[in-house]
C-alpha cells in the first residue's frame, strides 16, 4: 500500500491549487488524477476569473460579493462569499507571480478586465479566450517545481474510512497497469469536478462524471443543493461547446430570429449581461415562442471588428468555425443554452471540510461550500476553484499534522475488486454507453432550463429504470490495459447516483430560484425555501434534508437586472 499524509483526487485547478497549499504547509501531498493533468476540464474555461481589482474603474470587495450574493439568488452563504470575494486579489496576483500570462491594458500595463454577467463592474481577469487554459498549466508548472507525486492515470474506485468513519486513503484502478491499488491518507481532498455528463449536450469534458460526489455519497456524505444546475446561455448547437460569456462581455450581441436584441424585453438594465440563469431562459423564451432558427439563437460579434476577435476571441472563432461553419468575424453564430455547471455538490464548510466524514475535504465544483448557491456568476468558477481549493489545501495539511497514521483497513480494495470482475466476468446485458445517452437525453428533456413537476416525476421513473438495468450491465471489453470500457461503466454508476439526487431534489422543491425553474411555482418562495438541500443515500433510495442558509449583511431583495 502507498501512503501520504494529504492525497488530493482530481488535478484540475481546484486540485492542484490543493496540493500546492498543503505542500507548503509542509506535509506530503500526493495527487491521484484519471487523466494527465494538464487534460483536466479546468482547461477548458475561456472567459475569465473574478476579482475586485479595480483596474478598469473603481470596484471593492465589497460589490463582488453583493454581486454574488444576488447572482446565487440569496441562497449562497453570505460569510464564505465575503471569504472568497476578499482572497480574489491575492489569489489572482499569486497566479500572476506563478506565470499565468493574464491579458494586460494597452496603457496601463495593469491586469485587464472585461464585464461579465450579473457583475456591476468589469471584474473579470482573463488570457483572451484561454483562461482556464492559462491557469491550469501555471499551477502544473509549480507542481512539477514542488516535485508533488502524481498518479495519472489512476482512477479512484472508492472512499477508504476507518473503523469510526474517518477518510482515510482512496482505492484507485491503475488504468495502465489494470492493477487495483491503496493509497492511505490522513487526509483526502476531493476535486474532481463537475457532473456535467450527466447531459447531453454539455460545455464538459467525457471525463466530468461526478465521481468525488457519487463516492461521497455512497459512504454516507450527504451533497447539497444538486437540483441547481447551471445552463450557460451561449452554447454551440451541434455539440454543445462553450462560447465564453466574455463574447458578450466583449459586446455582442444577442437576436432573435427577426433581428431583435431580446434582452432588452427581460434584462433591460444589463441587456445580455444579466446573469446566466436570467439570459438562458430568455433564449429559451424566444425559442419555444417560435424567434428561435433551428433551436437557437443568434450572437452576433461582427460589430466589434476583426482585430478585437482575433485579440479577445481567437478560440471562439476557431470553435464557431469548425464546429457552427460560421465565421463570426462575417456572420452571427447560431447558440442555445446548455448544461454548463453544477451549484450542488459535496455538502462542506468554508474550509472544505466534510462535517458529516473527520479527514474528507473537498473543493472546486465537485464541492458544495456553498458560495454559488442557486445560480452561479461567471468568472467565479476558477475563482472559487483556487480560493477554496488553497483552503482545502490548508486545512487538510493542517488536519493531517495533527492526524495519528492512518487505520488503512487491510480489506479495503475487496469491494472494488469484486466489483470489477463481476463486471468483467458478465456477458450479457445493456452496455454503459445506451444507458449513458438515455440517461442524458431524459435529463436534457425534463430537467432543463424549465421544469415542472409532471415532467420531473418521468425523469425520476426513467433514472430509477436505468439504475435498475445497471444492476445488469455488461462491459465488452475484458482486457486489462487502458480499459475505458470499464472506466466509462463505472462513472455511469457515478452519473445515475447524481442524477437521482438531483431529479429528486428538484421534485421537492416547489419554487423558482436561480437556475431551478419551476413552471408550475414560478416565484421565489423564501418564507419555505430559503433553505439548502441534503441529499442521502439510504438502502438506494435518496432521501433529503434541509439546513439553513447563512446570512450576514445582505438581506434578500427582488433580483433583477
Ligand atoms: O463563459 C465562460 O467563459 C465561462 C466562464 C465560467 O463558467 O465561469
Amino acid at each position: 500500500m502507498r501512503e501520504h499524509d494529504v492525497v488530493v483526487v482530481g488535478a484540475g485547478l481546484a486540485g492542484m491549487r490543493a496540493a500546492i497549499a498543503a505542500h507548503e504547509a509542509g506535509v506530503d501531498v500526493a495527487l491521484v488524477t484519471k487523466l494527465h493533468p494538464v487534460r483536466s476540464h479546468s482547461g477548458a474555461a475561456q472567459g475569465g476569473i473574478n476579482a475586485a481589482l479595480g483596474n478598469e474603474t473603481e470596484d471593492s470587495t465589497d460589490n463582488h460579493t453583493f454581486d454574488t450574493v444576488k447572482g446565487a439568488d440569496y441562497i449562497g452563504d453570505q460569510d464564505a462569499i465575503e471569504i472568497l470575494c476578499e482572497r480574489a486579489p491575492l489569489e489572482v496576483y499569486q497566479l500572476e507571480h506563478w506565470g499565468a500570462v493574464f491579458s494586460r491594458q494597452e496603457d496601463s500595463g495593469k491586469i485587464a478586465q472585461r464585464p461579465f454577467g450579473g457583475a456591476g463592474f468589469p471584474r473579470t481577469c482573463y488570457a483572451a479566450d484561454l483562461t482556464g487554459l492559462v491557469i491550469l498549466h501555471t499551477l502544473y508548472t509549480v507542481c512539477v517545481k514542488y516535485d508533488i507525486p502524481t498518479y495519472e492515470e489512476w482512477f479512484v474506485t472508492d472512499l477508504v474510512t476507518d473503523d469510526s468513519g474517518n477518510a482515510v486513503g482512496v482505492v484507485a484502478y491503475d488504468m495502465i497497469h489494470g492493477k487495483i491499488e491503496t493509497i492511505g491518507a490522513k487526509a483526502v481532498v476531493m476535486a474532481t469536478g463537475g457532473a456535467g455528463r450527466v447531459y447531453r449536450p454539455s460545455t464538459n469534458a467525457h471525463a466530468s462524471t461526478g465521481d468525488a460526489m457519487s463516492l461521497a455519497l455512497r459512504k454516507g456524505v450527504p451533497l447539497k443543493d444538486m437540483e441547481f444546475m447551471q445552463f450557460h446561455p451561449t452554447t454551440l448547437a451541434a455539440n454543445g461547446v462553450l462560447v465564453t460569456e466574455g463574447a458578450r462581455g466583449e459586446g455582442g450581441y444577442l437576436l432573435n430570429k427577426d433581428g431583435d436584441r431580446f434582452m432588452s424585453k427581460y434584462a433591460p438594465n444589463k441587456l445580455e449581461l444579466a446573469s446566466r440563469d436570467v439570459v438562458s431562459r430568455a433564449e429559451a423564451t424566444e425559442i419555444q415562442e417560435g424567434r428561435g432558427i433551428d433551436g437557437c439563437v443568434l450572437l452576433d460579434l461582427r460589430h466589434l471588428g476583426r482585430d478585437r476577435i482575433m485579440e479577445r476571441l481567437p478560440q471562439i472563432r476557431e470553435l464557431a468555425i469548425a464546429f457552427a461553419g460560421t465565421d463570426p468575424i462575417e456572420e452571427p453564430i447560431p447558440i442555445r443554452p446548455g448544461a454548463h455547471y453544477h451549484m450542488g455538490g459535496v455538502h462542506v464548510d468554508n474550509w472544505g471540510a466534510a462535517p458529516h466524514m473527520p479527514g474528507l475535504f473537498a473543493a472546486g465544483e465537485c464541492s458544495c461550500v456553498s458560495v454559488h448557491g442557486a445560480n452561479r456568476l461567471g468568472g467565479n468558477s476558477l475563482l472559487e476553484a483556487v480560493v477554496f481549493g488553497a483552503r482545502a489545501g490548508e486545512a487538510s495539511a493542517a488536519y493531517a499534522q495533527e492526524a495519528p497514521a492512518p487505520k488503512v483497513p487491510t480489506n479495503a480494495a475487496d469491494e472494488t475488486q469484486a466489483r470489477i470482475e463481476e463486471l468483467l466476468s458478465r456477458e450479457n446485458g445493456p452496455r454503459q454507453a445506451e444507458i449513458r445517452d438515455e440517461l442524458a437525453t431524459v435529463m436534457q428533456e425534463k430537467v432543463g432550463v424549465f421544469r415542472e413537476d409532471a415532467t420531473l416525476r418521468e425523469a425520476k421513473a426513467t433514472v430509477d429504470n436505468l439504475r435498475q438495468q445497471f444492476q445488469g450491465v455488461v462491459v465488452d471489453d475484458k482486457g486489462k490495459t487502458f480499459n475505458t470500457d470499464l472506466i466509462h461503466t463505472i462513472e455511469t454508476g457515478y452519473l445515475l447516483d447524481l442524477a437521482d439526487c438531483m431529479v429528486t431534489g428538484a421534485i421537492a422543491r416547489h419554487e423558482s430560484r436561480g437556475a431551478h425553474s419551476r413552471t408550475d411555482f414560478p416565484d421565489r418562495d423564501d418564507e419555505n425555501w430559503m433553505k439548502h438541500t441534503l441529499a442521502y443515500l439510504d438502502d438506494g433510495e435518496i432521501r433529503l434534508d434541509y439546513s439553513p442558509v447563512t446570512m450576514t449583511k445582505y438581506e434578500p431583495q427582488v433580483r433583477s437586472y
